[in-house]
């Protein structure tokens, strides 16, 4: 998916002929004209697919919230990514993404436990350890593939915390590659449907095996770590089923694996775009990073579109939408909402009031937030204690899914302070 600061100048939109379910649309169009056109002209917008299928779009932020706020209305049991669109979801009532409240919070309370900002604060030094073997590349002062590279930080992040092997880390980086964008040629083995089941099967079998393998050695007495505590963990009154864990474990990784990579580079892309906002950040990073992380978030927002179904007829962006309709929420779209955002194009560090919903909204809010917000502000604070500027050294290769918005390859050269 294309990160794009603004529509490009002059390009016509023609709402009938841009296809918001071609992964191609995504990696080489103009989604942010097509979005500002639909939020201005038709907030609520059906698209039906060659095979007869259809969903409806929602671009306005206020319709956005309303979609993923209120599980009442729209339901994520059918499944929450468009690309699923008509197929049911087998990990419905199981896995957190796919399972309404009341379950939905039985689940969440007790894994949350873990991943709060408070109980990641430990965790900060082995983040920091992470960031500094990611930026290490870039020190001999020659062109470096940011984006390429970042495809392995989180994996660092989420694989220590998880506990499991780090030689087992690229392999699993692959696989949710595959899972999350099935359609882009860099990840793709056969065809998209091929690279996905090659993808779940493997990812499954193997946190079957980790599962397996710590039911073996619970004699040692439960691990420390994340699988650990789904294993151990009551929700409702019982503990996780295996294939319950082995779901959870492989949303929390392709939650960490799918998203982060496309801030990172996308927000340095961005700095490299507006030689103003770079001064304003080198200049004064610690007054700046915070709000430089939201900025980021904001003009990335890497999970770019979910899916829900209408749960009872209703009225909708103006129009009507029935029982058992499909809708489509676009994050990137209402994060340039200018009915929310002043002046929304503009990439400002220092940006307030920065009500973005890159990490969603409402009960499914992102679980990996308060990860990814602390990853991101000390990869920031050791970006800027070692280099002073950002350069593209090359041209950008943008990836090619409609679910997540991001970069595959961006060169570039990074000048020491
Ligand atoms: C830039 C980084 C990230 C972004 C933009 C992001 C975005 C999102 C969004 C928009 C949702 C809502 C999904 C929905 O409404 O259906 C979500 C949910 C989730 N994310 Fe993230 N995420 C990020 C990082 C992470 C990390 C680091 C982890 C793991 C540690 C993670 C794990 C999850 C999980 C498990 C859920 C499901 C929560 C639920 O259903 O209650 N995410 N994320």
């Amino acid at each position: 998916m294309r990160i794009a600061g603004a529509p490009v100048a002059g390009q016509a939109v023609d709402p009938a002929a841009a296809d918001l379910f071609d992964p191609e649309f995504h990696a080489s169009g103009d989604p942010h004209a097509l979005w500002a056109h639909l939020r201005e002209h038709a907030p609520l917008h059906r698209q039906v697919l060659p095979d007869g299928r259809w969903f409806w779009s929602v671009t306005r932020y206020d319709d956005v919230c309303r979609v993923l706020g209120d599980h009442r209305e729209f339901t994520s049991e059918r499944g929450s990514v468009l690309t699923q669109l008509g197929h049911d979801d087998v990990s419905s009532g199981k896995m957190l993404v796919s399972t309404d409240p009341p379950r939905h919070s039985e689940l969440r309370r007790p894994m949350n436990r873990k991943v709060t900002a408070r109980a990641l604060a430990d965790w900060e030094d082995r983040i920091r350890r992470a960031v500094t073997e990611f930026l290490a590349p870039a020190l001999d002062g020659g062109a470096w593939d940011v984006a390429e590279r970042a495809y392995r930080l989180p994996m660092t992040v989420a694989g220590a915390l998880m506990g499991v092997p780090e030689k087992d880390w690229d392999d699993l980086v692959r696989w949710t590659a595959m899972a999350a964008a099935p359609d882009d040629a860099e990840f793709r083995i056969g065809s998209p449907a091929a690279t996905l089941a090659v993808a779940h099967h493997q990812t499954f079998e193997y946190f079957a095996a980790q599962v397996r393998e710590r039911r073996k050695r619970s004699g040692e007495g439960p691990a420390e770590d994340l699988i650990g505590h789904l294993m151990t963990m009551s929700a409702g009154d019982a503990p996780l089923t295996d294939e319950e864990v082995i779901y959870n474990c492989y949303s929390i990784l392709l939650g960490a694996n799918a998203t982060t990579p496309h801030t990172v580079s996308g927000t340095l892309l961005a700095l490299s775009e507006h030689p103003d906002q770079l001064r304003k950040a080198a200049g004064d990073p610690d007054a700046v990073i915070p709000s430089l992380v939201e900025e980021g978030l904001r003009w990335t927002s890497p999970a770019s579109s979910f899916l829900r179904y209408a749960v009872q007829d209703t009225e909708l962006a103006g129009g009507r939408v029935a029982a058992g309709d499909a809708v489509a929420v676009w994050v990137g779209s209402a994060n340039r909402d200018e009915r929310v955002f002043a002046d929304p194009y503009r990439f400002d560090v220092l940006r307030d009031d920065n009500r973005h919903i890159a990490f969603g909204y409402g009960p499914h809010y992102c679980l990996g937030a308060p990860l990814a917000r602390i990853t991101f502000r000390v990869l920031f604070d050791e970006f800027f204690r070692a280099f002073r500027s950002v350069e593209t050294a090359g041209p950008a290769r943008h990836l090619r899914s409609v679910f997540i918005a991001g970069l595959t390859h961006l060169p570039v050269v990074t000048a020491p302070r």
